[in-house]
């Protein structure tokens, strides 16, 4: 037991009061936070007259020896401290001795773990956005090349109208090119830093917490002290942001498996990205689309989980707040595996545009047009409909398509109809002349394209 309190107690803490109390398995992980977060604050106390020049270098020296053993593996963090902050501090009184003491001056855990698990975060939102921007870029290189690519509409998973994998893809590139604004908007919100608030009620020192907050690159310190130490919005917030994505995701993986399946065949999934039964031979089954379906309900789990430690929160600090860690750390573990592995999925996947189109003919998807054939010839839509209706009876009774039909069997229905009903129910036509901005028409969705792919190019990688 290391800890860095103990003179107002009269007996040692119980071991598994310890224990149970002790942080240190998990907030390990925030050791470079941490440290950087002490080297900044260390250069400010000087700078203020508060440590001397010689004291600041020798602990700027300490903690980054303590840095590199560490990231070298020469510096085990291990169970007999309290949390990392505990850690550090030991090991860099070990180090240099008395200079060490001063470096807590004009500083709590509170707004210290504040200031870590913000940078943490911070640069979390980051990884996180670069992984959605490489899957961004996959999904735009599949639509380019299915533009052509016919495929049923659904809606009540009924077939409706043709689209194309293209506008269909598009619709997911939607979803995570709104995920990256939605990482942008948290990251401008939490980007302000806590330190210098103290245990709640900031300090007496002279601190500067504008420099503090500039050298961690900051917009500017946080406002009040109680909140600062207290905050833990940004990461709900982040946890929402995760949580959404991989709801997409998760939505994503449902129509992978659909269409990955014997009756579906629209894609196949790559050898590489599949797994096979222990029993039955002939299986290859989409695990990875289906684990990342399934861990959608841990994230959840880490959102609620995080909501609900802090709803009875009293003001300010309240060790409850310790339970932020695991929950933050396991959603952007799961979340970071996600998307990796989807975008690897995606970007192998075998397309079957023959397939896609093949059943989107069976579904009658180009009924509505075949009505419209008719409005455009002067029937009521009304009576159109009932047209178009009887035409997919008739098609359901001898098991065929629309296109199927012969001329003499649309005019049994209708005298209006002609030779060129058969290019106008073509999948080619119902598609193309789609053209409403958004619309899955080639037109409409080449410029949806090229605006993705301008996206792409304008904002690279988060800054
Ligand atoms: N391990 C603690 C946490 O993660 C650090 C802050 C401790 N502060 C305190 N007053 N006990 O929240």
């Amino acid at each position: 037991m290391a800890q860095l309190w103990g003179g107002r107690f009269t007996k040692e803490t119980d071991q598994k009061v310890y224990d149970f109390n002790a942080s240190i398995s998990f907030d390990q992980r925030l050791y470079r936070q941490d440290i950087r977060g002490s080297m900044a604050h260390v250069r400010m106390l000087a700078r203020q007259g508060i440590l001397t020049e010689e004291e600041r270098d020798r602990i700027l020296e300490g903690l980054s020896s303590i840095l590199e053993d560490v990231e070298k593996g020469n510096l085990e963090i291990t169970a007999q401290y309290e949390d990392i902050h505990s850690f550090v501090e030991a090991n860099l009184i070990q180090r240099i001795g008395e200079a060490g003491k001063k470096l807590h001056t004009g500083r709590s855990r509170n707004d210290q773990v504040a200031l870590d698990m913000r940078l943490y975060v911070r640069d979390e939102v980051k990884v996180t956005d670069g992984l959605l921007y490489e899957l961004l870029k996959v999904l735009l290189d599949i639509m380019e090349k299915h533009v052509d690519t016919y495929m049923p509409g659904f809606t009540h998973l009924q077939k409706a109208q043709p689209v194309t994998l293209a506008h269909h893809v598009g619709a997911y590139f939607e979803m995570f090119r709104r995920d990256r604004e939605r990482l942008g908007d948290l990251y401008r919100r939490m980007n302000y830093c806590p330190l210098g608030a103290g245990a709640l009620a900031g300090t007496t020192y002279p601190l500067d917490r504008d420099f503090t907050a500039e050298l961690l690159g900051f917009e500017g310190p946080t406002r009040n002290s109680m909140d600062s130490v207290s905050d833990r919005d940004y990461a709900v917030e982040y946890l929402f942001a995760l949580s959404l994505i991989m709801m997409h995701l998760s939505r994503f993986s449902e129509e992978i498996i659909l269409w990955n399946s014997n009756e579906y065949q629209f894609l196949e999934l790559d050898d590489a990205y599949s797994t096979g039964s222990s029993i039955m031979p002939q299986k290859k089954n989409p695990d990875i689309a289906e684990l990342v379906r399934g861990k959608t309900g841990r994230v959840y789990g880490d959102l609620m989980g995080l909501l609900t430690t802090m709803k009875g929160l009293p003001l300010a600090y309240n060790k409850d707040m310790q339970e932020d860690k695991e929950g933050v750390f396991d959603a952007i573990d799961t979340v970071h595996a996600c998307l990796d592995l989807f975008t690897g999925m995606m970007d192998t996947a075998l397309f079957h545009p023959e397939a896609m189109e093949a059943s989107a003919k069976r579904g009658f998807t180009n009924a509505t047009d075949a009505a419209d054939y008719l409005v455009n010839r002067g029937v009521p839509f009304r009576d159109a409909h009932g047209i178009s209706g009887r035409l997919v009876l008739k098609c359901l009774a001898k098991g065929v398509a629309l296109d199927d039909l012969s001329l003499e069997e649309f005019r049994e229905e209708s005298p209006v109809f002609d030779e060129d009903i058969y290019e106008a129910i073509s999948m080619k036509n119902c598609v193309d002349k789609r053209l409403t901005k958004g619309a899955p028409g080639r037109k409409a969705m080449e410029e949806e394209i090229r605006e993705s792919r301008d996206y792409l190019e304008k904002t690279g990688v988060f800054a």
